[in-house]
């Protein structure tokens, strides 16, 4: 057995809460004693002159003035309460992908080639980012329209440029952006980010969904391209944008998949697409501080076999250099982890010329590494792991959680120690744990926290704390945060595969409770719940209700529910909730 990571119990509050009942219905529930509103849906305004949403008639005009769909990571910057206000600040909300069948009432019998021109109009005004203004009164919380701060950020319009050593190389460069160096907007914004310096990262993730036509025979990129699953033909995007059809636009899918930074505080700021971080299936992308002050970003590349990354700095933030710090994430190393058994993880740089990283098997320069970060990664001899979503590491602590979502291709030949099970289909949480918290260390140690699924089945061979009730497991663990407090919750995508609804769980992570869940919130029926986020007292939690209604065959006049505004012939919103005390206590107790 490996030796135990865990700490002794550090005198974290212990969790309190009632927990709530496994189980699926149309709505979400809380324990006993919160409260969960309803703060923002899709096609909420934005603004003073959004049109009120209405499912039946929805534009592209208007969604860009309105809330989009898909609510993913949520971000929090806290700003002074004005007059009346207890609370005040910025939430930063992904929107990471449309369910077209879902958002309107016709999409034709042969999706998804009859979407028409709009309706893709409406999809790509609907991925992206809202930043908004948000304030709190007593136990209530509000969005603040006009603020000058509500910004939309989205896959069509928004402009922005690239930074780092593959900005302007010419796998970069397209018809409508000679230089290499521009493009229009963001789209698949799974998780992300907020920096110390305040900023908002914004992770790009299945962006290959989007891409439709073929590449000309024996073209430079069909090698990367199949890498990254592109093109998916998940959408009818290229049919009526040359950019998305590839073969029109063969380099348009080099310049998506990266991480973007946004300052959230100026909606007129120009967002940047850092190459230096890698170009994958980026879920989401935490920063924290080495001790001598670089910064470190831990990201999960989120696809079976795929691999965790970690991006170092070169420079070194500064509290009193704000204008330094905007540049940090534009050079460094990006680094991707081996698993050994013998729990050392070791830290694989991706540097042109060093190893296999040479012309001979592909790389002219440090910007193809970049491009094509998993082929990079492939050679370098990376751990394929069972779906890296959420990496969050924990200043206090020098521990880095690592959420693997699932991944039932895995057979018992491609088993190893960090991947202990073939078909796995409930995913499990892996503890790094960086030498006396140097968080840009090159070797580590790991250790798996819980094998996820039903502890009651043998078969299975799940792994919990004995204490774990019958509510308090779950499977497919996705998103995760770690509370004021120190303690960690992990939110679900694909807990249906053990028969119930996503939802929310506390875990303990140390002293004789480790490897404990208690589940805290259920989502809707169809829903995957995401982007975990506290306030800085704790007392706040903000969710993001992903997909309510979803499933196999369901759709606008067919949803799996109509949540959260039940009102026939309505199709069910994504929207991000707020979940207070009744009591304005301590989430979670
Ligand atoms: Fe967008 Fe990996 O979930
Ligand atoms: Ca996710
Ligand atoms: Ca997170
Ligand atoms: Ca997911």
């Amino acid at each position: 057995a490996l030796p135990t990571l865990a700490r002794a119990s550090a005198g974290k509050d212990a969790f309190t809460f009632t927990e709530i009942l496994r189980g699926t219905d149309s709505t979400h529930h809380a324990p006993e004693g919160y409260d969960v509103q309803l703060l923002m849906r899709w096609g909420d305004p934005l603004f003073p002159d959004a049109p009120p949403f209405d499912a039946y008639a929805q534009t592209a005009a208007a969604q860009r003035l309105q809330f989009g769909y898909n609510n993913d990571f949520i971000g929090y910057l806290p700003l002074t309460p004005e007059d009346g206000q207890d609370e005040r600040g910025l939430l930063c909300v992904n929107h990471e992908y449309t369910s077209t069948l879902l958002m309107f009432e016709d999409v034709g019998d042969n999706y998804p080639a009859t979407v028409t021109a709009e309706q893709a109009a409406v999809e790509m005004a609907a991925h992206g980012g809202t930043v908004m203004e948000v304030a709190r009164r007593g136990g209530q919380w509000f969005v603040v329209v006009p603020s000058r701060f509500n910004r939309r950020i989205t896959a069509d319009t928004t402009p922005m440029t690239l930074t780092g050593p593959a900005a302007g190389h010419d796998r970069l460069k397209t018809r409508l952006d000679p230089s290499g160096r521009s493009v229009a907007g963001t789209m698949n914004n799974c998780a992300g980010g907020i920096t110390p310096w305040g900023t908002y990262l914004m992770a790009e993730e299945n962006i290959n969904g989007n891409f439709t036509g073929m590449l000309p025979d024996g073209h430079r990129e069909t090698a990367n391209h199949a890498r990254f699953g592109v093109p998916g033909h998940w959408y009818a995007w290229g049919r009526h944008v040359d950019r998305f059809d590839i073969g029109k636009e063969p380099n348009e899918p080099n310049r998506f998949g990266w991480i973007v930074e946004v300052d959230p505080m100026d909606p007129d700021s120009t967002p940047r697409k850092h190459t230096a971080m890698g170009r994958f299936k980026h879920e989401g992308a935490e920063t924290v501080l080495a001790p001598d002050g670089r910064v470190v970003v831990y990201m999960g590349d989120d696809q079976r076999f795929d691999y965790v990354y970690k991006f170092v700095s070169r420079g070194r933030f500064d509290p009193d250099q704000p204008a330094a710090n905007r540049d940090l994430l534009t050079e460094g190393t990006l680094y991707v982890a081996r698993f050994d058994a013998d729990g050392t993880v070791t830290w694989l740089p991706l540097v042109h010329g060093k190893g296999p990283l040479t012309a001979e098997n592909g790389f002219e320069s440090q910007a193809d590494v970049l491009i094509e970060a998993r082929n990079a990664a492939d050679l370098l001899g990376a751990t394929p792991m069972d779906r890296p979503e959420d990496v969050e590491p924990d200043p206090r602590t020098g521990s880095v959680w690592v959420m693997l979502t699932n991944n039932h291709w895995r057979t018992e030949d491609q088993v190893d120690a960090a991947n202990p099970r073939a078909r796995n289909y409930w995913g499990h949480i892996i503890q790094i744990v960086e030498p006396k918290g140097d968080f840009a260390a090159t070797r580590s140690r790991w250790e798996i926290l819980v094998r996820c699924g039903d502890p009651a089945q043998p078969e299975v061979q799940a792994s919990w704390n004995a204490s774990t009730s019958e509510n308090g497991w779950f499977g497919s663990p996705d998103n995760c945060a770690i509370d004021p407090a120190g303690r960690l919750w992990v939110a679900t995508d694909g807990n249906a595969m053990t028969g119930a609804a996503d939802g929310l769980w506390a875990m303990e992570t140390e002293g004789p409770g480790r490897g404990t869940g208690r589940a805290f919130f259920r989502a809707p029926a169809g829903a995957e719940v995401c982007g975990p986020r506290f306030t800085p007292e704790g007392d706040t939690l903000f969710l993001a209700v992903q997909h309510p209604g979803d499933g196999e065959g369901a759709t606008f006049l067919a949803p799996n529910t109509r949540w959260p505004d039940f009102a026939e012939g309505q199709p069910p919103r994504p929207t991000v909730v707020a979940i207070r005390r009744k009591d304005g206590g301590v989430i979670g107790g």
